[in-house]
């Protein structure tokens, strides 16, 4: 079994879906409906996710996974918790957002969820309705630098709410890229006639990230309030959070495999197939990969989740063929986030405890549901995974379950994969053979981020 913290040869006694004890193997007479043998494979906590997109309206389209088919893929996957963004919509209350997204997921659900709350439109009501998400379960805040007219925040409205976090216990999570700069580079390339999927790589510049990242650090500084940046990919903003952890501030960052595997090489593809790699922040040069993988081993970034927000290639990336800011943002990949980190430790880059540390462990403790997610423990929810770490699979459109007409990993051969899924002690993936159901999956309340006193 490995969990954050060990790796042990166990037992693990599973009642009313949780985990009721742990013992050294054939130590204890205990009886059981089921045994499942997982000799020769690891005992894993299973995954979660704490950024995901299922069925998010954007770019005149909506991410092409609902609740229904995104959460069967994650199980697949191995992630039996996620956590998605329900949207206020620019006018309307928070709560009308999140009831609108309750009622997509409730009852389509095949593994647990949870929601964080993306606010469009920062004003007094607004801010007045945070504490009661909270108390909602709800306690999570994604703001926008980015998407002028769409999600976008002034320093102002940022700082309002990272006022209210602090006193709340909030947390603000800062999708951290200068969209007012970036919307004049834009403009710029598409009157030069540079339309194709690769410049949307080179006008979202590393140093619009930098500079973003650094400012939401010292709004968050001046209003005492942490902060956890989303889907970091430059070096130049792991740089910024590495220098606001030295000095012992309460900052956060999260990065994505497409940011860890993927390239602006994959931007770069001809025959508008680049369109397939297009999201934001967007690949970056092979290069900042290193400062990534290095920011994941020395804790300066904590957590990988996978922004999934699928849009097919045919009829949804194609909205962009002419002009690449027309492209909807977003990639696949709540299915292969274990398999990729897996695929991390067999090359070296991180340990098997750091690989559910950052997958499991702590996007659980980071979003306040640990231990009921993230670990194998007495009293901790049994969700739990098997994985053989030595099945070789080759990643392919054609065998994942994700609801979309390509894989961003196409060909890639990972070594490991999930053979069966527990979800709360139900048996979800049965050696490969999916036993799970839409309507299993509930909403899980969560309390405050636990690495704040
Ligand atoms: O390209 C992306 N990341 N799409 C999803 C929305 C977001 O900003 O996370
Ligand atoms: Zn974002
Ligand atoms: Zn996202």
């Amino acid at each position: 079994m490995i969990t954050a913290a060990d790796e042990v040869h166990a037992d693990v006694l599973i009642e009313h879906g949780r985990v009721v004890a742990l013992a050294a193997p054939g130590t204890q007479e205990w009886t059981a409906e089921r045994v499942i043998d997982a000799s020769q494979k690891y005992v894993i906590p299973g995954g979660v996710d704490a950024h995901t997109h299922m069925e998010l309206p954007f770019g005149g389209t909506f991410a092409s996974d609902t609740f229904e088919t995104g959460t069967r893929a994650a199980a697949w996957g191995g992630t039996t918790t996620i956590v998605d963004f329900a949207v206020q919509a620019k006018g309307e209350p928070l709560r009308a957002g999140l009831d609108a997204w309750m009622v997509k997921a409730d009852g389509n659900c095949a593994v647990d969820y949870a929601f964080h709350m993306i606010m469009s439109d920062v004003n007094e009501s607004t801010l007045r309705e945070m504490p009661k998400l909270v108390e909602l379960g709800v306690s999570s805040f994604k703001l926008f630098m980015a998407y002028p007219g769409v999600f976008y925040s002034d320093d102002g409205q940022i700082l309002r709410a990272m006022q209210v976090a602090a006193d709340t216990g909030g947390l603000i999570m800062m999708h951290a890229e200068n969209g007012i700069a970036i919307d004049v580079l834009v403009e710029q390339a598409l009157g030069r006639g540079e339309t194709d999927p690769r410049y949307h790589g080179e006008v979202r510049k590393a140093l619009l990230e930098a500079e973003a990242t650094h400012r939401a650090i010292q709004l968050a500084r001046v209003a005492g309030s942490p902060l956890y940046v989303v889907h970091v990919s430059a070096r130049e903003a792991v740089a910024e959070l590495a220098a606001a952890r030295d000095m012992g501030l309460p900052v956060f960052g999260e990065t994505c495999p497409q940011y860890l595997f993927l390239s602006t090489d994959n931007l770069a593809e001809p025959d508008f197939e680049g369109a397939k790699y297009v999201c934001s922040t967007p690949l970056r040069p092979r290069e900042h990969q290193a400062a990534l993988w290095r920011g994941l081993r020395t804790n300066d970034l904590q957590v990988v989740s996978t922004d999934h927000c699928p849009f097919c290639f045919t009829g949804q990336k194609e909205l962009g063929r002419g002009d690449f800011s027309k492209i909807p943002n977003g990639l696949p990949g709540v299915e292969n986030r274990m398999d990729l980190l897996h695929q991390a430790v067999v090359e070296g880059h991180i340990s098997r405890r750091r690989w559910i540390e950052i997958a499991c462990a702590t996007p659980a403790r980071m979003f306040g549901i640990y231990p009921q997610k993230g670990t194998i423990a007495p009293g901790a929810d049994a969700d739990v995974v098997v994985y053989d770490p030595h099945a070789i699979q080759v990643l392919s459109a054609e065998t994942h379950h994700m609801n979309v007409d390509y894989s961003a990993y196409e060909g890639k051969t990972i070594t490991g994969q999930v053979e069966t899924v527990l979800s709360r002690g139900e048996v979800i993936i049965d050696q490969r053979k999916y036993t799970g159901h839409a309507g299993h999956g509930v909403f899980v309340p969560r309390g405050l981020c636990q690495y704040l006193s």
